[in-house]
């Protein structure tokens, strides 16, 4: 289903005590509104719009940096302010795709949670992840301690989901005597039928000092790491100029392929797609399709850490090895890593390339062909 977002991160985050406003504190390397939006994309949201104060603006860019479906939006004095002001950035969308409405503060969004969301919202005009109470209620009335009723009681979170259009007329039809703390209370105002989906304590909001060691806690937990391995070998044949992990090498030979036959960046290629789960270089870049004929692999090395990327995963480590008898790999190798580094948008120390001999036994040491591996760790959300 096609979709949009709005995450609203415009709050001071006064509550959370000092420190930057909570959506751009750092959470397990990223910061927090950076853990929503990832996720949000990854499930589908396009684009997905995020509501930032105006001081913050350059602050936001950087946090979310890399990240192509995001669109920036000034923020208001209010929470509904600046969900007002991220529903105008949609002006252009279809007033019945579903919007979905997110607090920066809760990061451990899923693309679960979102599919549960959009599931309930057919049939409705609106959809809230709330979960059930749990504990005793006490009202501290004057010479008095109540225990208020819990039945029927829900704790609301976001996402929320809503036709756009819905949303709008809500906003449209709010008399603003009081401020809305959610949207779902806006639709409901003007009449329309919002249903409860199961909730998850995942969901929670940072709200005070405290939540942050608790999502810190959590955010270790919240990625999974996976390796891959790729393995690729080409025959020598006549030629002045061998390429390998993206360098150019003068040498005797070549090797022979049906792109540039750099076995480096093929091994490589095949370690991500291989920690996708994402098939093989030969599916993604077919050898019988004559427009992969003698180009440069960089692009195939590309696109894999592309599909990373879209899956809101990052690369954490690489490492090849080169396996021949000649060329020397050694005067090579800063260069390598560095190319290898900015193909994929890593920092050097991110990539490692070694090789080896075989001291002349089997293909490589006869010097029939060369061959290269390579295993790559990348980070998933759950
Ligand atoms: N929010 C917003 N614009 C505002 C106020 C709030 O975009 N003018 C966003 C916050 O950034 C947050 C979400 O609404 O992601 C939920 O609000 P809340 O938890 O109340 O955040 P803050 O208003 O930032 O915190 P506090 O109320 O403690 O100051
Ligand atoms: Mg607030």
């Amino acid at each position: 289903m096609s979709f949009s977002a709005i995450v609203v991160a415009a709050g001071s985050g006064l509550r959370a005590g000092s420190g930057p406003p909570k959506a751009w504190r750092d959470l397990g390397g990223r910061a927090v509104a950076r853990w929503s939006v990832e996720a949000l994309a990854a499930a589908g949201a396009s684009p997905v719009v995020v509501v930032v104060a105006d001081d913050m603006r350059s602050e936001a860019q950087r946090a979310l940096a890399g990240l192509s479906e995001v669109v920036f939006v000034a923020g208001g004095p209010t929470r509904a302010a600046s969900v007002q002001a991220g529903l105008a950035a949609l002006a252009q969308q279809g007033p019945d795709r579903p919007v979905l409405i997110h607090d920066a503060a809760r990061p451990f969004v899923t693309r679960a949670h979102v599919q549960r969301l959009l599931g309930a919202l057919t049939g409705a005009d609106g959809a809230v992840l709330a979960l059930p109470l749990a504990d005793t209620l006490k009202r501290d009335e004057p010479n008095h301690l109540a225990t208020p009723a819990r039945d029927g009681l829900w704790r609301a979170q976001t996402p929320q989901a809503f036709e756009l259009a819905v949303l709008r007329r809500g906003y449209g039809a709010w008399d603003f005597q009081t401020d809305p703390t959610d949207d779902a209370q806006v639709v409901t105002g003007a009449g329309g039928r919002v249903v409860l989906a199961p909730g998850d304590p995942m969901l929670f909001k940072l709200t005070y000092p405290e939540d942050f060691a608790m999502a810190e806690h959590l955010a270790s937990g919240a990625r999974q790491v996976r390796t891959g391995l790729g393995y690729d070998a080409h025959r020598w044949g006549p030629g002045d100029a061998v390429w390998l992990c993206g360098v150019r090498i003068d040498h005797d030979q070549t090797l022979v392929g049906h792109s540039d036959a750099d076995a480096g960046l093929h091994a490589l290629t095949d370690a991500l797609l291989g920690a996708l789960g994402a098939g093989d270089i030969g599916e993604h870049f077919p050898p019988t399709d004559p427009q992969w004929r003698g180009v440069s692999s960089d692009r195939f090395l590309a696109h894999a850490a592309d599909l990373v990327r879209a899956r809101g995963g990052q690369i954490v480590n690489v490492d090849v090895t080169l396996i021949c008898e000649r060329p020397k790999i050694r005067p090579h190798r800063d260069a390598m890593r560095a190319r290898l580094a900015e193909i994929l948008g890593l920092l050097e120390d991110q990539v490692s390339v070694k090789a080896t001999t075989t001291e002349g036994m089997g293909f490589t040491g006869r010097q029939e062909g060369l061959a290269a591996q390579a295993i790559a760790t990348i980070e998933l959300p759950r």
